[in-house]
């Protein structure tokens, strides 16, 4: 076990076509290591986390606490500038001519992992914290909450808890977490097709940055993102939905500029475009909440700039 193994696993994977179908699809750092496993590539998290050091330097490759791992280009500043007025993007899945197919893998995407301790999962829910949604990033009282909610992911003497939807910003289940469950193996290859499809589909790059399942009453509180900007686009289902009820799923974010909160009504079947920035005053704040008694996913992917060129001016008129 070594961090040789992992940049020989990267090599491996750059030199196999089909490997990096494999990698799009990957998010976590649990499914990076099940998959160098599979291919006698043995090496644990202390390892990624020292290679990787070695390999942002030749690469764009980034990662963070939580183990999301990113093979995109930056963010491009010209398109920045010309798009900078338009924070969010739209679509129903009826929208897109061709989705149905995407829609039948998405269908198999929506999976609850036995692995997950769902009475865990329900004790670690705070009332003051599924609130905290409603606090602006912008207001006075906004920094003392958000420090003491995050103290565990920016102080390092505190480790973080097992279970990443016992961690208070992160009241969900992380799908690509969870790699010790019966279904994992068909998760992935259905991963691995919906890259394809989409890239098919849209004419764009595409890579996963993240497949997570918000049962009842989940949320994830307010972001940035800000280690891995750039375009994302989200795919969001529910399993029932009520459209009259009172109880919301939604996502919210404050305007970079105007600082107004913005809040999204979800519905099943949705893509959402935004896009993630790094410059402190253009930071991307957004939180996510299903006040809902339904369970509700979203798989997110790093989408590259030009998805404008190629997507929304192609579906503009049947919105
Ligand atoms: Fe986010």
């Amino acid at each position: 076990m070594s961090k040789e193994a992992v940049l020989q696993f990267y090599q491996f994977v750059l030199n196999s076509p089909a490997l990096k179908d494999n990698f799009s699809a990957i998010t976590g750092l649990p499914e990076l290591i099940k998959l160098g496993a599979k291919y006698n590539y043995i090496f644990n998290q202390e390892d990624i986390a020292e290679a990787s050091a070695i390999y942002a330097q030749k690469s764009s490759e980034t990662e963070d606490k939580n183990g999301q791992i990113g093979l995109f280009k930056k963010t491009d500043a010209d398109f920045s500038e010309k798009h900078s007025q338009f924070y969010h993007y739209e679509f129903k899945f009826s929208d897109v001519s061709g989705f149905e197919e995407i829609d039948q893998e998405i269908e198999k995407l929506k999976i609850k992992p036995s692995t997950v301790d769902m009475e865990l999962y329900e004790k670690s829910f705070r009332d003051e914290d599924f609130n905290f949604a409603s606090i602006s990033p912008d207001s006075p009282e906004f920094k003392q909450q958000y420090d003491e909610i995050m103290k565990p992911c920016f102080d390092s003497k505190i480790s973080l808890p097992e279970h990443e939807y016992t961690q208070r910003q992160f009241h969900l289940i992380n799908l690509d977490l969870h790699v010790d469950h019966l279904l994992y193996e068909d998760y992935l290859m259905t991963k691995v097709r919906l890259v394809k499809l989409l890239e098919k589909l849209f004419g764009f790059e595409i890579k996963f940055s993240g497949s997570l399942w918000y049962p009842p009453n989940a949320y994830r509180l307010w972001h940035t993102n800000e280690n891995q900007p750039g375009w994302r686009m989200y795919l969001i289902d529910f399993d029932e939905f009520e459209s009259n009820s009172e109880s919301q799923a939604f996502f919210r974010y404050m305007n970079p500029q105007t600082k107004e909160l913005v809040t999204i009504e979800d519905k099943p079947k949705l893509i959402r475009f935004f896009k993630v920035e790094q410059e402190e005053d253009k930071l991307f704040w957004h939180c996510i909440v299903n006040a809902t008694k339904f369970n509700r996913w979203s798989f997110g992917f790093l989408v590259s700039d030009d998805w404008m060129d190629n997507f929304l001016l192609r579906n503009s008129n049947k919105k």
